[in-house]
């Protein structure tokens, strides 16, 4: 697999540097950011692992994991991270995750991301089915995916553990044959 580096209208996606812990650590650090999802803010450490996960696995073969710098188009900064994990025992799916720096929400930039992910995993990995789980109470994350064509299948129970307890998921997905038409 060659390395990614995606540039469309509104932004880019491209594989992490050892350079780029700072620009990460003010995504995965930041308490607004963290406020639905499974953990309490990374700290500098901790965003230099996944950095380090991040160059592993994309040396890996076959590549299962994308750790990707999203980037604005005009300045080429880092403005958030993606995710995306095949699964091993079942290769035609894909997790997909995603954070925003939150000075740039609200502007249908996660939306845009999530539709580069899916065109990303369908035409170049070739992947049948995309899927994300959000938290219960994520409105943007639920919209974003909901607009760039992700279908909601249903609530899984207790999905996670989080710093306070037990979380539930809702499952978005998009599925190949449909994300064509
Ligand atoms: C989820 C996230 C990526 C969305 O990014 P974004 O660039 O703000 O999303 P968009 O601007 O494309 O907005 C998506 C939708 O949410 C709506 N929205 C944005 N912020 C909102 C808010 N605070 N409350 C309610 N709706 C909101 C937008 O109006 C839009 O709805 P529309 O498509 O009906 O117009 C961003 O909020 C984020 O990084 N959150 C922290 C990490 C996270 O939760 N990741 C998702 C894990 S599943």
């Amino acid at each position: 697999m060659q390395r990614v580096h995606l540039v469309g209208e509104h932004l880019g996606l491209r594989e992490v540097s050892t350079d780029d812990v700072a620009a990460l650590h003010a995504v995965y650090g930041d308490p607004a950011t963290t406020e639905y999802l499974p953990f309490d803010p990374r700290s500098l450490d901790e965003v230099a692992a996944i950095v380090e996960e991040a160059v592993t696995s994309a040396g890996a073969e076959p590549r299962r994991l994308y750790i990707l710098a999203v980037t604005d188009p005009d300045h080429h900064g880092v403005i958030g991270v993606a995710r995306l994990r095949i699964e091993a025992e079942h290769p035609h799916s894909a997790e997909i995750g995603l954070g925003l720096r939150p000075d740039q929400w609200g502007r249908g930039i996660g939306t845009h991301l999530i539709r580069m992910l899916l065109a990303f995993g369908f035409r170049e990995l070739r992947l049948h089915r995309i899927w994300g789980a959000r938290s219960p109470l994520n409105v943007p994350a639920q919209l974003a995916m909901l607009t760039a064509g992700m279908v909601e299948e249903g609530r899984i129970r207790h999905h996670l553990p989080t710093p306070q307890g037990w979380r539930d998921s809702i499952v978005h997905s998009a599925i190949e044959d449909e994300w064509r038409r």
